[in-house]
């Protein structure tokens, strides 16, 4: 039996064109077969070094130095004196991508045939997180999101707005879970060189202002997209294949005892695994099992294109098929509702697990988001 996952209930736009008012998110809707998914292409990289400012290069580009399978790494090393913590309370939607966009121009214009000179021939321009959250929207049980969406010039641009679960969250998160955070990035620091014939600086400050960037360009079913990831290290043999397919995504998890330990991280970390790195094609996860004393016990590589069936034998679990679907027809529904050009004008997209995804509008709110400088810059 064929349910549309687009409820058309009683909303028509001024040109009697049917509406949508919600879509579902119920997995069993986007069983079918996987849609077209062209590989990533980066059209570019930038970097924000460690006060979180803007260069058009990769200058934080790390090299990924192999730590053997037990390296024993102590993961608490440094974090009351060696730590620099990104203030994440600071929004900074999605200015860091815009500007890549008003500096590089000319590059994607010169690789994309559009309508018209001031468009960027691309239909949505967002940050892979963005995308990595709607890939497992169909599976979360947990948490909820809010994405604020404008179009300019054409362009449907998407950009995450924090829940209120989600702040209370991060302003009452205890000294352990703190600590826990600072895990993964130290993880990094053990593993990464700055230069490709260099080793890690294991006694060095961790600061989680410094991040390289990918600017990835791709299409998923009729969907041209144009979006940013930050990156961890790449392989440092000068003749491994042209980025993304040299990077190597980094990650630490609590190490595998028990059966139900290991059916848990094939449900949910693989699911948030596969979905980050496949987006912008990055073939490799290098990860650090940990104890509870943060101690890395073992390290291991998953190949992004072997996920899948490595989870095959877990009962009712997770499908790539499902999550590309899903957010192929999410961004099908916000292109039947967001018709308006125009940068003040936003759709809030909102969506809760067991319920559909609705959204609200917004004119000239707290919730517009593209800066007066980057609207200049592109009408120009
Ligand atoms: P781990 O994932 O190894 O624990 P990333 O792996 O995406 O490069 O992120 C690096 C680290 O940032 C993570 O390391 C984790 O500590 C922290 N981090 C990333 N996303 C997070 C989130 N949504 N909430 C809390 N911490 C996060
Ligand atoms: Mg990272
Ligand atoms: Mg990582």
């Amino acid at each position: 039996l064929y349910e549309d996952p687009m409820s058309q209930k009683r909303l028509r736009a001024a040109d009697e064109t049917p509406v949508p008012r919600s879509l579902s998110a119920r997995a069993q809707l986007y069983e079918r077969v996987f849609p077209q998914y062209r590989q990533p292409v980066e059209v570019g990289v930038f970097s924000l070094d460690s006060q979180r400012a803007f260069f058009n290069d990769s200058r934080q580009l790390r090299y990924y130095v192999d730590p053997g399978n037990k390296p024993k790494f102590n993961l608490r090393d440094g974090y009351r004196d060696r730590f620099v913590k990104r203030d994440d309370g600071v929004k900074e939607r999605l200015d860091h991508l815009l500007r890549w966009i008003v500096a590089n121009r000319a590059k994607l214009r010169s690789t994309h045939v559009s309508s018209s000179p001031c468009t960027l021939g691309v239909d949505f321009v967002t940050w892979r997180g963005h995308l990595t959250k709607l890939l497992t929207t169909p599976y979360e049980t947990q948490e909820g999101w809010l994405l604020a969406v404008s179009k300019f010039g054409g362009t449907l641009y998407v950009s995450e707005v924090e829940t209120e679960a989600a702040r209370v969250n991060r302003e009452n998160r205890t000294e352990r879970h703190e600590e826990m955070m600072y895990w993964g990035y130290k993880f990094e620091q053990y593993i990464c060189a700055d230069d490709a014939n260099g080793v890690p600086d294991r006694g060095g400050v961790v600061n989680t202002n410094e991040a390289f960037c990918t600017v990835v360009q791709t299409r998923l079913a009729e969907h041209k997209l144009l979006f940013s990831g930050e990156v961890d290290c790449r392989d440092k043999d000068p003749r491994a294949p042209p980025a993304p397919a040299c990077y190597v995504e980094l990650k630490t998890s609590a190490e595998i005892c028990t059966p139900k330990q290991r059916s848990n991280f094939h449900r949910y970390k693989l699911l948030k695994w596969w979905a980050q790195s496949f987006l912008p094609g990055v073939p490799r996860v290098v990860a650090g099992f940990r104890d509870h004393d943060g101690v890395v016990v073992s390290v291991e590589t998953f190949h992004i294109s072997k996920i899948s069936q490595l989870i095959k034998n877990e009962y009712n679990c997770w499908k790539p098929t499902v999550c590309m679907n899903f957010c192929s027809d999410f961004l099908s529904f916000v292109k039947s509702v967001v018709k308006e050009d125009n940068p003040r004008l936003v759709y809030l997209f909102a969506w809760e697990p067991h319920r559909d995804v609705t959204y609200t509008v917004h004119r000239d709110s707290q919730y517009t988001f593209l800066p007066d400088w980057y609207i200049k810059e592109l009408t120009i």
